[in-house]
């Protein structure tokens, strides 16, 4: 269902490697909802995946660029800008990668070659993109950036990995940047701290299957999806949310705020897990 949310708003999309990307989705309802967008990958990426599928189903041109590299950022930021005759209302950073995470290098032996790389392609690049896109003026006043993070960001979780820290630095550029880019041109930066999801750079994480299972058991609402996070992002998109900024938005069916469900507790009590088919009492 549309709701016209984004009618005559144009953006560029990072991240969307195949259709279980939450770019992809972000992609796919930012169309619906009347934007016109960009898409942008790694060249390796846009070999490997099916971006160009999806820029097609969306009349979307895309435009490689590494989102390390500034001189491909200042490219990717002119052709968006070409493309669209002009500045732009928002940006999505749906990056995330570590090599240690990938090597199965473990917290307490990081290689610190990847850990550079780790927050280079994971945080530091999302103060690249905003950037360049200030220093070219590619935006459009009240325009907004969004950004995925994950709760590792705030709290200890087996297997995350130094994509922790790197969520953590994300996090923290949404907050620094939010100031200086709202006071001048009104332009929002939010991170969306998103459930685990079952992507591509999901099921790389340590324990996935059981990650999600935790999660999915401790929220009340029950783990979000990429739909559903795509859902929310579209509403920072929108204009119904222009005074939010420099904010961490948890987009986690509750899982936040709780300590232990009773639908978690049940994995310890004695005998066999008892599956609670009410939804009231997760
Ligand atoms: N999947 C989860 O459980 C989960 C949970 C919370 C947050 N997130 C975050 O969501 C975001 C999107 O990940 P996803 O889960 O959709 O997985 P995904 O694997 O579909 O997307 C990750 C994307 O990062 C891109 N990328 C990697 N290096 C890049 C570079 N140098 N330049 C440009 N792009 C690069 C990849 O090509 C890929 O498209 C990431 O920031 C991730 O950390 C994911």
């Amino acid at each position: 269902m549309s709701y016209n949310l984004l009618k005559g708003k144009k953006g560029l999309i990072f991240g969307a490697l195949n259709e279980d990307s939450i770019a992809w989705k972000v992609a796919e309802r930012a169309v619906e909802e009347g934007a016109e967008i960009v898409l942008t990958n790694t060249p390796v990426s846009i070999r490997m995946g099916t971006i160009n599928q999806l820029a097609e189903a969306c009349g979307a041109i895309v435009v490689p660029a590494d989102a390390t590299s500034v001189p491909d950022l200042e490219n990717l930021i002119e052709k968006t800008m070409e493309h669209f005759g002009g500045k732009f209302d928002f940006i999505l950073h749906s990056i995330g990668m570590s090599p240690n995470v990938r090597k199965g290098r473990t917290y307490d032996d990081l290689d610190y070659d990847f850990l550079t790389k780790t927050l280079d392609i994971s945080a530091i690049s999302f103060h690249k993109v905003i950037q360049v896109a200030r220093k070219k003026d590619a935006l459009n006043d009240w325009a907004s950036i969004v950004a995925l993070s994950y709760i590792a960001a705030q709290r200890t979780l087996y297997g995350y990995n130094d994509m922790a820290d790197a969520k953590a630095l994300l996090e923290s550029i949404a907050r620094s940047f939010g100031y200086i880019y709202g006071r001048e041109k009104f332009v929002r930066i939010n991170t969306v701290s998103q459930s685990p999801t079952p992507t591509t750079a999901g099921k790389g994480v340590l324990g996935m299957g059981d990650l999600m299972d935790y999660a999915d058991r401790n929220s009340p609402l029950g783990n979000a999806t990429a739909d559903d996070c795509a859902g929310y992002v579209l509403t920072l998109f929108s204009d119904l949310t222009r005074k939010v900024t420099m904010q961490n938005l948890f987009h986690d069916g509750g899982f936040s705020s709780m300590g232990m469900s009773r639908r978690a507790m049940t994995l310890y009590e004695k005998g066999l897990e008892v599956e609670y088919q009410d939804i009231s009492k997760r």
